[in-house]
């Protein structure tokens, strides 16, 4: 991470993104007054890093920083704080389980060992195929559908082994 605090005019988001991924984030930026258009950082984020296999380097942090007109030091402190964000190349799929309590009381620690010795990986690890990234994840909101977990932006609920398997194979096969 060098010279966080400074813009770079040279990196340009509209050069990086598709021509609807830069309406999209225009469409975000409109939601809020003229002079607020870093409100917009969380989901600018979101479009860029889905742009970037999935996480976001110096290039496109900068970049988000230019367009939303905001120091690059303070899309660092969004893009660091949520979890949401990655700064380092993670699997084609995140694989969040939630270990929360309601998931908890309802087996995730079955589910999550399941996943761990299916995909042949620890908790915050991506597959040797580059394909998941598994982790752990506070309360998702879907208490009531525990034990859960998403998948990418695709909520999985009331789960067993044999249904993570079932999942599993779906990406195997839509692949
Ligand atoms: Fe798992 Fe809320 S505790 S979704």
């Amino acid at each position: 991470m060098n010279d966080v605090a400074a813009t770079s005019p040279n990196v340009s988001l509209i050069e990086l993104l598709p021509a609807d991924a830069i309406q999209e984030i225009d469409r975000w930026i409109a939601k809020y007054p003229t002079e607020q258009r870093q409100s917009a950082v969380i989901q600018t984020l979101m479009i860029a890093q889905e742009h970037n296999e999935g996480w976001l380097t110096d290039e496109w942090i900068t970049a988000v920083a230019n367009y939303l007109q905001m120091p690059k030091i303070a899309v660092y402190e969004v893009a660091t704080f949520y979890s949401m964000y990655d700064l380092k190349p993670v699997g084609k799929h995140k694989i969040y389980v939630c270990t929360n309590i309601s998931c908890k009381l309802c087996g995730c620690d079955r589910i999550v060992d399941h996943l761990k010795q299916k995909l042949g990986v620890k908790l915050g690890e991506t597959t040797d195929d580059g394909r998941f990234t598994l982790r752990e994840f506070e309360c998702l909101g879907a208490c009531i559908g525990a034990p859960m977990m998403q998948i990418d932006k695709t909520y999985y609920e009331q789960l067993t082994t044999e249904k993570v398997d079932d999942i599993l194979q779906s990406f195997q096969e839509n692949e």
